[in-house]
């Protein structure tokens, strides 16, 4: 299914494309393209060049180690998920640069990463579907997730498949339409909530 972002100008076809999907059709992803998507997060900045983003990835080639991944997922994202080609939990390290500071771009920076890795996925014909829903514990112990690093959510990525195979319920969230605030709620000039002339 495509879902078109509807932009008030051009804007770049990758991002216009991406969307999060909950179909997936559960094709093997390749080595080679899942290293494509952590290179394309490798390259994102960062501050200090800290690089902070840390990564755990279950292929569903090995079935095992994709259900030790998966079912850290909560239910609502499981059932759906757990017919993606492969998850991956995206983790922050804390320690910032010297490393007695803690990073407080973290999260800004693990986001940008990811953001690169979804645009990539996109490019190379796959869907991400981005998963804050998950047990963070579950996913620390068993993964031995050292305390200075923090679980930030969990990625869903897959070639997307026919949305006639989800309950109902879910159909219906496949085919909501996508939308958004106007710039004019969240660009700003001269002052708070002034929107800026676009
Ligand atoms: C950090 C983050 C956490 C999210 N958590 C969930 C989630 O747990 N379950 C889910 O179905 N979608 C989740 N989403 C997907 C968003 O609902 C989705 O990106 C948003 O509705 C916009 O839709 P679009 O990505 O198709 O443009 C999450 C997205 C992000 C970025």
């Amino acid at each position: 299914m495509q879902k078109p972002a509807i932009t008030a100008v051009p804007v770049h076809d990758l991002i216009q494309e991406r969307w999060s999907p909950r179909a997936f059709n559960g094709a093997p992803i390749s080595k080679e393209t899942l290293a494509k998507l952590f290179e394309a997060a490798r390259w994102a900045s960062s501050r200090f060049n800290s690089q902070p983003w840390r990564f755990i990835v279950a292929s569903n080639d090995d079935a095992d180690a994709f259900e030790k991944l998966a079912s850290c997922l909560f239910d609502g994202n499981y059932v759906w998920a757990s017919k993606s080609s492969a998850i991956v939990a995206v983790i922050a390290s804390l320690k910032g640069k010297p490393d007695a500071d803690p990073n407080p771009a973290f999260m800004y920076d693990v986001g940008l990463a990811v953001g690169q890795m979804v645009l990539e996925a996109t490019a190379n014909g796959l869907a991400v579907h981005q998963m804050a829903g998950i047990d963070r514990g579950k996913i620390k112990e068993r993964f031995n997730v050292p305390d200075d690093h923090a679980i930030i959510c969990c990625l869903a990525i897959g070639e997307m498949g026919e949305a006639a195979n989800l309950s109902e319920t879910l159909q219906e969230r496949e085919a909501a339409p996508r939308v958004r605030k106007p710039l004019s709620e969240f660009v700003f000039s001269g002052d708070w909530n002034q929107a800026a002339d676009l």
